[in-house]
């Protein structure tokens, strides 16, 4: 596999830390040992996140493209635009962020804190539209950037979490060679790693990484989309195509591709009783805030794995941490009372 011949132009501080998680652990029963892979602590740009990574492969690309500006898309607290605003901000771009009204949630702040604010302090010209979720390419992404011609500047895309972009997928075939390297440090192997799926190219990476290493259907992802559908079919499509890109000299099976749809109600964007319970069990024992959308969910999913027993006693399981703690400030009356 061949991702070094990419140029990759550094966002993040290195490697991130794998942390183990005792309390969370024992509270689950002790039989099963989590590790955290705190992707949410790798940078110092913005708080950081998943959308780093994929933008470390990204950045060369725009560079050469002459780019002044760079658009792109996501929901009104889409953690993805407040990571484009960051990279625009640190490379003294211009930036354009199309926020639309993804989530039925209606709080009195929710487009005026955390991930949108943010974006607007960093200098980024955030423009709310009423489309609602969708995780494919959208007008209103492509009417933004003929609006950056129009004007005369020069436009660079990036779409819905960096997704369905031809380097969108290299970042976390990164994440599968650093974890293995770690595991070597260790002197362990996890059983499975446990990720957040939506737009599809973090766990779409992932899965390339660890097909390399014949563990692919290890990754375990869980849909915060609850269009299950269509993130399948996106996940699908860049595994083939960042398998293409890295040389990965085989295909990979759709057994191999693991996503379960179990968690993601009762909507994208809004949390079940089970999530914010999920929520508070880390964030009481372990210090770690997860939030509503993403990780929320996916915690949401692996209590459940492991209480059920479908992730059977005696393993060891790792967290993909991806970030998302601003929106948490979007949704403060669930938690008025902790
Ligand atoms: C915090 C967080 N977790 C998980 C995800 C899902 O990652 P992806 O969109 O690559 O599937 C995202 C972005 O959508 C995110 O911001």
């Amino acid at each position: 596999m061949k991702l070094d011949k990419f140029e990759r132009y550094p966002l993040t501080f290195g490697p991130t830390p794998i942390e183990p998680l005792p309390r969370l652990s024992a509270a689950l029963g002790g039989e099963v040992e989590i590790f955290a892979k705190r992707e949410d602590c790798n940078s110092g740009l913005a708080f950081g996140g998943n959308k780093l990574r994929k933008l470390e492969y990204i950045v060369p690309d725009a560079l050469r493209s002459g780019a002044d500006t760079l658009v792109s898309i996501g929901g009104v607290q889409s953690n993805h635009t407040r990571m484009v605003a960051a990279t625009a901000a640190k490379l003294g771009m211009k930036c354009v962020v199309v926020q639309e009204k993804w989530v039925p949630h209606y709080d009195a702040v929710y487009d005026r804190v955390g991930n949108i604010l943010l974006s607007r302090l960093m200098g980024a010209d955030s423009r709310i539209v009423e489309d609602g979720f969708d995780i494919g390419i959208r007008k209103s992404w492509e009417d933004a950037i003929q609006s950056v011609h129009d004007a005369g500047g020069v436009p660079y895309g990036i779409p819905a979490g960096a997704s369905v972009h031809k380097y969108g997928g290299l970042g976390y075939v990164g994440f599968a060679e650093e974890v293995k390297a770690q595991e070597e440090a260790l002197g362990f192997t996890f059983d499975y790693i446990i990720v957040c799926v939506v737009t599809g190219s973090t766990q779409a990476g992932m899965i390339v990484g660890f097909a390399d290493q014949n563990r692919a259907h290890r990754v375990i992802g869980i849909d915060a989309s609850a269009t299950l559908e269509q993130t399948r079919a996106q996940v699908r499509g860049i595994v083939d195509s960042t398998a293409d890109l890295v040389e990965l000299g085989r295909a990979v099976t759709d057994d191999e591709i693991v996503i379960i749809p179990d968690y993601a109600y009762p909507a994208y964007g809004v949390p079940s009783e089970e999530t914010n319970e999920a929520i508070r069990l880390a964030a009481r024992t372990e210090a770690m805030i997860t939030d509503p959308v993403y990780e929320g969910k996916s915690m949401q999913g692996m209590i459940d794995l492991i209480r059920t027993g479908r992730i059977p006693a005696g393993s060891r399981v790792l967290y993909a941490h991806l970030g998302g703690a601003p929106a948490l400030n979007g949704y403060s009356y669930y938690y008025k009372d902790g």
